[in-house]
């Protein structure tokens, strides 16, 4: 039997990255996936390859429109959703003198109102189901503290961890537990990007930026998806039943909270 034996979820952002790796691991622990992406057509290609029942299904956490439809077919395909992960999210780097409106409105748009509305539209089912549930939503340690060139990501990772707490707060009464996972720096396509950007606010070439943050994880490496899968089961699982508005840092070490 897989810890999530017969379960249901969705994952926001999943086509690719943390949120593909949390699907393919759910579907090996037993429950069926909806993942939802703005990119379908990756989404498609990721649920073939994980199978399992998973599904893929479109969804603009920025829309509100999007966003209800989303959960409404994720529901009915899937027979009500027992869990979800608000994995979507975006970057974006520059000196405080440069941040542009436009990057501030994207990235808090994406990474602080998808979660809630997300959270929000997910909590509606699950209370109308009367079973409960599991929220995890995806923090960082950039939510832990600032950094001098991340300011409106670090920002919108803090909201994350306060959203967590209130909602925790709120939502246990309906036996729906809402937690975070606060990575470090994780690999991948993601990375790439961050890495562009640092090369070119830091004056670096390319690679380098990423072999630094690496160095410095006490690990003594970036994390992978994979290191993640652990933390994202279970607080996913009944074993986490009496964890309530928590942010679980899972990041070889860089920060102690
Ligand atoms: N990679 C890291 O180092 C790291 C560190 C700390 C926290 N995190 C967090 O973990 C999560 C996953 O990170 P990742 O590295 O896998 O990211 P990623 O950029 O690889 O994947 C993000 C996914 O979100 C989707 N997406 C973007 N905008 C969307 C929208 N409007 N609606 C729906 N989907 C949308 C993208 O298509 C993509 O599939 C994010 O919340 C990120 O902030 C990542």
């Amino acid at each position: 039997m897989g810890r999530l034996e017969g379960k249901t979820a969705i994952i926001t952002g999943a086509a690719r990255g943390i949120g593909r790796a949390f699907a393919a691991r759910y579907a090996e622990e037993g429950a069926r996936v909806a993942i939802a992406d703005i990119n379908v057509e990756a989404a498609e290609e990721a649920a073939a390859e994980i199978g399992g029942g998973a599904i893929a299904v479109h969804l603009d956490v920025t829309d509100q429109a999007s966003i209800d439809a989303a959960v409404r077919e994720a529901q009915e395909r899937l027979g009500g959703i027992d869990i979800l992960v608000n994995n979507a999210a975006l970057f974006d780097l520059a000196p405080i003198v440069e941040i542009t409106r436009e990057s501030y409105e994207r990235l808090f748009s994406i990474n602080v109102a998808g979660t809630l509305f997300m959270m929000q539209a997910v909590a509606r089912s699950m209370i109308a189901r009367g079973k409960g549930g599991k929220i995890i939503n995806m923090a960082s340690q950039a939510g832990r503290r600032g950094e001098p060139l991340v300011a409106v990501y670090c920002a919108t990772k803090a909201a994350v961890i306060s959203l967590t707490q209130s909602a925790g707060l709120d939502l246990i009464k309906h036996r729906i537990n809402v937690n975070a996972i606060a990575p470090g720096v994780v690999d991948g396509e993601h990375w790439d990007g961050v890495d562009a950007l640092f090369a070119k606010y830091e004056n670096r070439p390319l690679g380098e930026k990423k072999r630094l943050v690496g160095e410095a994880v006490p690990y003594g490496r970036m994390g992978r998806p994979e290191d993640l899968t652990g933390m994202a089961v279970f607080l996913a699982s009944e074993e986490a039943e009496y964890i309530v508005a928590q942010t679980y840092n899972v990041d070889g070490g860089n920060w102690m909270s």
